[in-house]
């Protein structure tokens, strides 16, 4: 079927994510190989941001595919109560990358149910009713999740589930509390968080949940003395620290897990994406020992059809042998170091952008329309401009694809990608932010 048609029959039938569907105008991407797509019409586009942030491997790698191929013929699916060889061995494996004891893993779909049944989790086992989660994060689109969330995505769907509280998380550039230095506001934030839960009553909450780097929200990347300080006031407390991970994990950050690069150990992990990097899938719920314990002579009130689906399990433990063998954790933090370089001339270079940021090969450039002021330029949750729209647009046609919104740039390739292959989107990158310069 010609590209035309193709369009018009997926305009007809499919309903999109997050918009109004008068409003689609999808490109249609016809195969994919490395860092690569192409469309129906045979142009590249490198795939700047891994599909949505997942494909951490790559497309269509050949280790994974024959993986799946063998699974296939001999099992995709048996009940959730049967046990398996890849359930099995996956869990093993992933309690052999995660930090400290969280070798207990619950598998789902992706990271909202994770989310969901974290919530659970943390609730039986405390005996408590709040969840704590911050401003400016997203866990997902199910009812619990989006209540969660702590962006625009969450207003339609209110009220939510009860129970649910926000709090200020650090955001160096923009300190909620007026500080000047990252440590300084990684100890204002949290000095304002132990007032809100000395006020909300220690007693009351579960569990605080966290993006130990904040994603979609703007790659903010917390202080050091913030990520340990909540980990010692919840210990303080009893309430249980719930980092989720579905973008953060698997490589993504520079370490195997985000929370890794702070040193701390949560009580529970939520994990997707790069667990099977999107070729089918996986999510999971990772448990410390303690929460293992008590779940021994406790019923565990979830389940879910596909929980540790046999091929899913298969494919994501081919997925961490890739990472092994081909070295992606040390990759994504060595080019990320050399991608945080490039990011920081274009900084220096254009009037628009007010910051960089990169931790791994995980980046975002924040536009601005005054360096100085750091008023935003397309703004928060504003599309009136569009800017954001207008640079993911003007950057496929140029044949890169990155996710921007409001005034996000974000970039986050496969984990594979090349100083090279950096060099060259690069160059695109630089290319668009002189037409954003001149929306000033
Ligand atoms: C931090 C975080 N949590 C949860 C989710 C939701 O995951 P899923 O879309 O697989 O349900 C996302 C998705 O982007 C995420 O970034």
């Amino acid at each position: 079927m010609n590209t035309q048609d193709l369009k018009a029959l997926d305009r007809q039938h499919i309903v999109y994510s997050w918009k109004a569907q008068g409003q689609v105008d999808p490109v249609i991407i016809d195969r994919a190989k490395g860092i690569y797509m192409w469309d129906t019409d045979g142009n590249r586009i490198t795939d700047f941001c891994s599909g949505l942030l997942n494909v951490n491997i790559g497309h269509s790698n050949e280790h994974v595919l024959d993986a799946m191929r063998k699974q296939m013929d001999k099992l995709c699916y048996v009940g959730t109560m049967f046990g398996t060889e890849p359930k099995a061995q996956l869990g093993k494996m992933i309690s052999e990358v995660t930090p400290g004891d969280l070798n207990h893993v619950f598998f789902t779909n992706g990271g909202a149910e994770a989310v969901e049944n974290a919530i659970k989790a943390a609730r039986w086992y405390t005996g408590r009713h709040k969840i704590y989660a911050r401003w400016r994060s997203y866990h997902g689109a199910t009812s619990g999740a989006i209540t969660l969330t702590g962006d625009p995505r969450r207003w339609p769907a209110e009220p939510g589930i009860p129970g649910v509280v926000h709090y200020f998380g650090p955001y160096p550039y923009r300190c909620p509390f007026g500080s000047t230095s990252d440590e300084e506001c990684g100890e204002r934030t949290l000095e304002v968080l132990k007032t809100q839960i000395m006020l909300d009553g220690p007693e009351t909450i579960a569990a605080i949940f966290l993006e130990p780097i904040v994603g979609t929200n703007g790659i903010i990347v917390p202080p050091k003395n913030y990520v340990q300080g909540l980990r010692k006031l919840c210990d303080e407390h009893g309430i249980l620290m719930v980092s989720d991970e579905t973008m953060a994990g698997w490589g993504r950050s520079g370490k195997w897990f985000g929370i890794d690069n702070y040193d701390v150990v949560p009580d529970i992990i939520t994990t997707a994406k790069g667990l099977t990097s999107g070729y089918v899938q996986l999510g999971a719920m990772i448990w410390s020992k303690k929460i293992w314990d008590h779940y021994q002579t406790n019923p565990f009130v979830g389940g879910l059809t596909y929980a540790g689906h046999a091929l899913a399990c298969a494919t994501g433990i081919a997925n961490i042998e890739v990472y092994k063998n081909e070295n992606l954790i040390d990759k994504s933090r060595d080019n990320g170091k050399y991608l945080a370089g490039k990011l920081k001339e274009l900084e220096n270079k254009h009037a628009c952008v007010g910051d960089t940021r990169a931790q791994g090969l995980w980046a975002v450039i924040e536009l601005t329309s005054d360096k100085k002021t750091k008023a935003p330029l397309g703004g928060f949750n504003n599309s009136e401009k569009n800017i954001a729209g207008q640079i993911m647009k003007r950057l496929i046609a140029d044949g890169l694809y990155i996710f921007a919104k409001w005034d996000f740039m974000f970039i986050a390739p496969p984990l594979i990608i090349t100083k090279e292959e950096i060099d060259e989107s690069v160059v695109k990158l630089d290319k668009v932010l002189d037409w954003v310069d001149t929306q000033i």
